[in-house]
């Protein structure tokens, strides 16, 4: 990109690292979903989804939380968005909670759940903060998920009508609206290893989920335009993955081949050029029949999209299964859900295992390793170099400590950063179409499986009494915003 600024010029020579700059357009933002902040389960007509049953079903959640107050984000938005105003952001990414605009999943629309998030969106445009909504953060309603959830294919009919509902009610003052978050996410932790809601194990069932999330985005997506202004955009979020084999033995190779299959391929092949991949549907056909695939299915998941969103935090490492590989992880993977490392109980584990990796880690114990990023982003332009990206999550958990004067020195939280943004600007620089990016989070969470015992925010919240306290990462943010790059 010509706007970027790549000389480096005395910088070496004086042994001040070079100041990188982003091209003029690109935007600085924080993303949350709904269920992990709002709280107020049971206000204005909200109507229950299937995180509130798998919350309140004992053992489910690592630490015994739910998201009933959260960070009682819904009675404080207000106050967040003043925060948000006094980092500079440029934009804010939320999740609209489908259960407080159709309660039940399907019919009756409740005004008060459509008056929320357009009291939100006013707020951030009175404040210049530009407003990113995504419809579908893993919030379904109960009712849909009693008549099967994303198994039965009508679901993404009613995803369609409640797309179109907020297309509608809010499409004229919000640029961009996304779909879905993380799909994988849905299906195979919902489905396979039943660590998120619904917490269903069933392989299968999974498989049918991909493909009915795959529609409903596409279904969706139509709905939206539809709905909105010619300018309005319409965007969906994948969690990519940047699978390495452990070898480079063919088996080790063809492990990594199947699993970027299921964890990129899948989703991206369909929405973007129509088709399923053939060598996913070989591999799993012990599996599924793929009969849910229906003749148009494919042209109507493949409906344009405006923009791409990926979430990104961390590389993972597979080797070809064998039952004493499988055997060593599997420990692992009980004792901890959302690991990649441990044998994936996902459709396909017959065939590769996930395998630990080297630190430096996260308190996720995710693997930092922020050159990967530019790798995932060089290789989603190569494959689709007309399509622009946006980073919609990326950042990291760490052991927070709040000092005796309420300060939070989270240095391991600004060097993660640090080095996923000059891997953003090192995608840039080599010509890929990056438009902005989006620390997850905003503010310490509900982290879905582990409760509240994860802290992904540059903002501390004190659960007990709701207050929201900047860690120094926050502080070095606003200044990156102000400088618009690097130091
Ligand atoms: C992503 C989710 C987000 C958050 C981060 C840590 O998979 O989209 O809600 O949980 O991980």
């Amino acid at each position: 990109m010509s706007s970027i600024d790549t000389a480096r010029p005395a910088a070496h020579a004086t042994g001040v690292p070079p100041r990188l700059r982003f091209p003029g357009s690109f935007v600085w933002g924080t993303a949350t979903a709904a269920y992990q902040i709002e709280g107020a389960v049971d206000e204005d007509g909200r109507g229950r989804s299937i995180w509130d049953t798998f919350t309140h079903d004992p053992g489910r959640v690592i630490d015994g939380t739910d998201g009933d107050v959260a960070c009682d984000h819904y009675h404080r938005m207000p106050e967040d968005v003043a925060l948000m105003a006094q980092l500079g952001l440029g934009s804010y990414r939320f999740s609209i909670a489908w259960p407080r605009i159709v309660p039940t999943g399907s019919g009756a629309v409740n005004r008060a759940g459509i008056d929320f998030y357009s009291r939100l969106v006013d707020a951030l445009l009175e404040r210049g903060i530009e407003p990113l909504a995504t419809l579908y953060h893993w919030d379904l309603p109960q009712p849909l998920q009693d008549a099967g959830g994303w198994t039965n294919r009508d679901t993404a009919n009613r995803f369609a009508e409640y797309a179109a509902v907020v297309g509608g009610a809010l499409g004229d003052r919000i640029p961009t609206i996304t779909t879905f978050n993380e799909p994988w996410c849905s299906a195979f932790l919902g489905y396979s290893s039943g660590v998120h809601a619904p917490g269903i194990t069933d392989n299968a069932a999974a498989l049918a989920a991909v493909h009915h999330l795959n529609l409903a985005h596409g279904l969706g997506a139509a709905a939206l335009r539809a709905e909105l202004p010619a300018t309005g955009k319409v965007s969906l979020t994948l969690n990519l993955a940047v699978v390495r084999a452990a070898t480079e033995s063919p088996a080790d190779r063809d492990a990594a081949r199947h699993v970027d299959g299921l964890a990129n391929r899948i989703f991206l092949d369909p929405v973007l050029n129509g088709h399923y991949p053939e060598d996913v549907l070989d591999d799993l056909r012990h599996i599924t029949d793929w009969a849910f695939i229906r003749d148009g299915d494919a042209a109507a998941i493949n409906a344009p999209i405006d923009l791409l969103g990926v979430n990104y935090y961390s590389p993972t490492r597979v080797a070809a299964a064998t039952p004493a590989l499988q055997a060593e992880m599997s420990g692992r993977w009980v004792n901890d859900p959302m690991s990649t490392d441990g044998p994936s109980p996902f459709p396909g584990t017959d065939l590769a295992v996930s395998v630990p990796q080297d630190g430096p880690y996260t308190a996720m114990h995710w693997r930092i390793e922020p050159g990967t990023l530019t790798e995932l982003l060089l290789r989603v332009h190569r494959e689709h170099p007309d399509l622009p990206l946006m980073i919609t999550e990326n950042g990291a958990a760490f052991d927070d400590v709040v000092e005796d004067d309420g300060a939070i020195h989270d240095s391991r939280r600004i060097d993660y950063l640090q080095g996923h943004f000059a891997a953003v600007h090192d995608a840039i620089a080599q010509g890929v179409d990056v438009r902005g990016y989006y620390v997850w989070s905003l503010m310490d969470n509900f982290e879905w499986a582990w409760g509240l015992s994860k802290r992904f925010g540059i903002v501390h919240v004190d659960y007990a009494s709701g207050q929201r306290r900047l860690k120094d990462s926050a502080v070095w943010y606003r200044d990156v915003i102000a400088a618009h790059g690097l130091n």
